[in-house]
């Protein structure tokens, strides 16, 4: 294997639909072992199924059709996935749900613009004492050690020496790397699950390695530490306890502005880091997204920059087509459309 192979290749393969399906048949028996009332997960309902059982609502709406009559909509999750249901004969004296809340659902799974989702018949609170909270935060389904392994020896790479002592300045901070282990890589566009972050981050540094080697003009150091710190804000722009959600101030200021705080913070602690070279690694923190409607203050202004914007975007891509590979049935020539890439994908 030649360096460059090293570098790009994963440290699992892709796992597949099969596999994935399997660990929640595991999961289903460890539940029902442990009676804590989940019995089929998300990804394994189909159409026309009946169902009764337990789900985190994700989001919750009350709404009302043109002559009058409130009804529910909501979306309930668990780790699996997440299902749209619908509850119509619904009085808003009697609603005691709010969102995060954990319910008992009963009803029946139907199909509604290519989607499957759940006509319900009743739901009702489920008492939070009797869940496992880990049957309802989707998780990274690789080895989180391991994806920190492969990114530790990327930047340990670094010779820059103020790069290199901000790389381990971060690497050592207890209380930021339990974040950024934890820590989703989005609220729903791609890797929105436990570890999403790291295995997101995973892919971009290596990927940015990889264009550090086919463009040896580029500043690899300056690319390679860019890649890691360009989504560290996220460690903080969500809430990821119970289900995912912004948390206020990451709604208030975005990743991209905590990022450079959490950056600045961190450079504060080394002797003489060059200002100029701060301000190099807060320009790829604010224009990673590329462009001022995706969210970037600033478009890229230098190659390791742009080089960076199209990693980071090359990876959310190529996991939103998997999800849509994910989100097919077996044999299905066409996934249901998806709402991220704005297209129906070809699965044959
Ligand atoms: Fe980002
Ligand atoms: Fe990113």
């Amino acid at each position: 294997m030649s360096r460059l192979e090293a570098w790009i290749s994963p440290c699992f393969g892709y796992s597949g639909h099969r596999s994935y399906a399997y660990s929640l048949e595991q999961a289903v028996a460890e539940s029902a072992k442990q009676g804590t009332g989940k019995r089929k997960y998300v990804a394994q309902l189909s159409d026309g199924e009946q169902v009764r059982d337990v789900f985190l609502v994700a989001e919750l709406q009350e709404r009302t059709t043109k002559d009058g009559s409130a009804y529910l909509t909501m979306t309930l999750a668990d780790k699996s996935g997440s299902i749209k249901a619908i509850l119509w004969n619904y009085s808003r004296s009697d609603n005691k749900i709010t969102r995060e809340d954990f319910v008992e659902a009963k009803g029946v799974v139907g199909t509604y613009n290519n989607q499957l989702q759940l006509r319900l018949l009743s739901v009702s609170p489920y008492p939070e004492e009797k869940v496992s909270v880990e049957d309802f935060l989707r998780k990274t389904d690789k080895d989180i050690e391991k994806l920190l392994g492969k990114i530790v020896s990327i930047l340990s790479e670094i010779e820059d020496r103020f790069l290199d002592a901000l790389m381990k300045s971060f690497l050592g901070d207890k209380e930021f790397m339990a974040a950024f282990r934890r820590a989703p890589a989005a609220h729903s566009m791609h890797h929105a699950y436990i570890g999403g972050l790291l295995e997101h981050t995973h892919n971009t540094v290596r990927i940015c390695k990889a264009f550090s080697l086919i463009y040896p003009q580029v500043d690899a150091d300056l690319l390679v530490a860019g890649a890691f710190l360009h989504d560290i804000g996220k460690t903080r722009e969500y809430n990821y306890t119970r289900s995912f959600d912004f948390s206020t101030i990451g709604r208030l200021k975005t990743h991209m502005l905590l990022g450079c705080e959490i950056l600045r913070a961190h450079i504060s602690t080394i002797k003489d880091f060059p200002e100029k070279l701060a301000v190099k690694l807060e320009h790829m923190i604010l224009s990673h997204h590329g462009q001022k409607d995706w969210g970037s203050p600033v478009e890229p202004m230098f190659v390791e920059a742009s080089l960076l914007h199209f990693a980071d975007n090359l990876d959310a891509k190529t996991f939103m087509y998997d999800e849509a590979r994910r989100n097919g049935a077996e044999g299905d020539e066409w996934s249901p459309y998806s709402r991220e890439l704005q297209k129906f994908v070809y699965l044959d």
